[in-house]
């Protein structure tokens, strides 16, 4: 299987890696095994853990595995990183580089059997490993309110209600089973003028909530998180690409708040009830973007945050 998958902001993250001390590090989402293998091919790595949720990845990860003897790829969810780590030859080990680059990559969103794709006709599916939902379910089986806070709230599309309306009121005439096909149905929702000024596909935004709500992304971004402060070094280096705002929010919070702020990145999050123990120092005041070269070069880079935090 050839992998389709360019590494987003790669020159960024190992500017970052230092040259000579030996290092542990962990690629929590290894997908096509780029960072992976740069930072084995560049660095002195004493081991690299690599996680990924879809099967896939242990395809990718063979020729790796092959090359080097301080590789290992475990095929399970980022939210169990520290159980992970002590369930392995990694136990009580602590980590000098934690990597996260989220969402799908490109091996999943043009495989049209996927369903990840609203421009490839395939089925509503949208798993991007064991999970216990699928797109089909939530598209033909949920109640309308129901679908309409998850397009709301995960794709922050403000037409969810019109929507959802519409995806009901298809599906009472035949289920919907394919991406195209919902797709269509969503295009038909927005109006005219928005169709013509947006850049984006009017698909965009309710695939996200979908695929976002399917695979529990946004709890799988915090627990993780949470849980890399008990697996890094002292000076260790916590590294998060992010590609939307949902995301890139929940990094920052979790970012200012055990570095000693109070501050939230919507006045709707709840009030911290206390500022949190020091424990991290930002790095990146503000994320780094991807240079225009990249973006011109993988267009699908365009929307990548880079935000990057110490262990103190
Ligand atoms: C953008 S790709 C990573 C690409 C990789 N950095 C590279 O250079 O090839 C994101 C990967 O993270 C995986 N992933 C997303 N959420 C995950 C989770 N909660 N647990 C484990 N893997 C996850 C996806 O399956 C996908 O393979």
């Amino acid at each position: 299987m050839e992998n389709l998958h360019k590494s987003v902001m790669i020159k960024e993250i190992i500017s970052f890696l230092p040259l000579t001390k030996s290092i542990n590090v962990i690629d929590a989402t290894f997908g096509g095994g780029g960072y992976s293998k740069t930072i084995l091919e560049k660095f002195n790595v004493n081991q690299l853990l690599a996680i990924d949720r879809d099967p896939i990845s242990k395809i990718f990860a063979k020729e790796i595995e092959s090359k080097f003897s301080n590789f290992t790829l475990i095929n399970d969810k980022f939210s169990r990183i520290e159980e992970i780590v002590n369930n392995t030859n990694f136990k009580n080990k602590k980590f000098d580089i934690i990597l996260f680059d989220i969402g799908t990559s490109s091996n999943q969103i043009d495989n049209a059997q996927r369903g990840f794709s609203l421009k490839k006709s395939g089925p509503l599916d949208m798993r991007m490993g064991s999970s216990d939902k699928n797109a089909y379910d939530i598209i033909n089986k949920y109640e309308e309110k129901n679908l309409a806070d998850i397009i709301y709230q995960y794709g922050e599309e403000r037409y969810s209600r019109v929507i959802a309306k519409e995806i009901v009121k298809n599906r009472k005439i035949k289920f919907i089973n394919d991406t195209i096909e919902l797709s269509n149905i969503i295009k038909k929702c927005l109006p005219k003028k928005n169709l013509l000024k947006n850049k984006i596909h009017p698909a965009t935004k309710t695939f996200q909530a979908i695929r976002i709500y399917v695979n529990d992304e946004l709890n799988e971004l915090k627990t993780s998180l949470e849980k890399t402060l008990k697996i890094l070094n002292k000076d260790g280096l916590i590294l998060v690409v992010s590609f939307q705002s949902l995301e890139d929010r929940i990094v920052k919070d979790f970012f200012n708040h055990n570095s000693g702020k109070r501050w939230r990145s919507s006045r709707h999050y709840p009030e911290l009830p206390d500022i949190l123990a020091t424990q991290l120092k930002i790095i990146t005041k503000k994320p780094i973007l991807p240079s225009a070269s990249e973006i011109l070069e993988n267009p699908r880079s365009r929307s990548a945050k880079l935000r990057v935090a110490q262990k103190i």
